[in-house]
């Protein structure tokens, strides 16, 4: 079986990203919002695990990542963090939690951080977000920051397309980057954006950055689960790979289980009591 062997399960720390840079590893990442989903991925040697705000479209069927709520993404988190051995698992502060002041931001954080288990907290923003950020890093709280496409502010972009095509966004971006680095967070997602800028990003900051539809010079990459294991069979971005085709194996497997019912060939006498 193809795969990669896990040698050493010693849990992953925010700190082992940056080890993971300095070294030149790259940092493998995927989503989970379940306690099922996350023990397989973990034991599979991913290295990090984001319970994502993606749960708002992928679990409860939203067409943006704005609907969901803070008690849901703890709901999420907490079932991860149960089954996570190894990966180190971020959770994502959902749109709301803290946007509205510094102190609201920063009481949001602890209160993921005291009721789900997980290790770490990703953002959404730059500049403008900084402050906050800096008052979680200094209530003990690794954060990882998030630059290029950032789904909360959908309404505000007005689509999914690339960011930072131009000069001045892409120096925006860049200065962002720098600012996240600046205020202690140990890493970015760069979302969908130019490689060549992800690349100039990555080799700018000292912090990871984990890219998704940001090419292959970043310090790591992410999924969404669902979107790799072909779950989600109808969203196919360019920067998509699907590894399995589950929509596939999974319609397959209740049309047996159907006809097997129907047919009255399930349960047979060794299936029952
Ligand atoms: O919520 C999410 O799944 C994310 C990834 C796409 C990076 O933020």
């Amino acid at each position: 079986m193809a795969g990669y062997l896990i040698t050493d399960t010693k849990k992953i720390t925010s700190t082992c990203f940056i080890e993971m840079k300095q070294r030149g590893e790259k940092i493998s990442m995927l989503t989970a919002y379940d306690y099922t989903t996350a023990g397989i991925i973990d034991q599979a040697g991913v290295d990090g695990i984001l319970v994502g705000d993606s749960a708002s479209n992928v679990m409860a069927g939203n067409s943006d990542t704005l609907p969901i709520t803070i008690d849901e993404m703890i709901y999420h988190a907490r079932s991860v963090a149960k089954a996570v051995k190894r990966a180190l698992v971020i959770c994502d502060m959902p749109f709301g939690s803290y946007q509205i002041s510094r102190e609201e931001g920063i009481k949001n954080a602890i209160r993921i951080m005291k009721e789900t288990g997980v290790d770490a907290l990703k953002i959404e923003g730059g500049a403008e977000i900084a402050d906050t950020i800096k008052g979680i890093i200094h209530a003990g709280i690794p954060v990882m920051g998030h630059l290029g496409l950032t789904p909360q502010s959908i309404h505000k972009f007005g689509g999914y397309g690339l960011r930072a095509k131009t000069e001045s966004e892409a120096k925006k971006l860049m200065d962002d980057a720098l600012c996240l680095e600046q205020v202690g967070c140990f890493g970015i997602t760069l979302e969908k954006v130019p490689a060549q800028l992800a690349t100039q990003v990555t080799q700018g900051v000292n912090c990871a950055t984990i890219g998704i539809g940001a090419g292959n010079g970043t310090d790591g990459q992410i999924l969404v689960y669902a979107d790799m294991l072909g779950l989600t069979h109808e969203f196919k971005p360019k920067f998509l790979r699907q590894y399995a085709h589950l929509y596939d194996t999974i319609t397959e497997a209740v049309g047996h289980y159907i006809a097997d019912v129907k047919s009255t060939d399930f349960p047979n006498a060794q299936e029952s009591y």
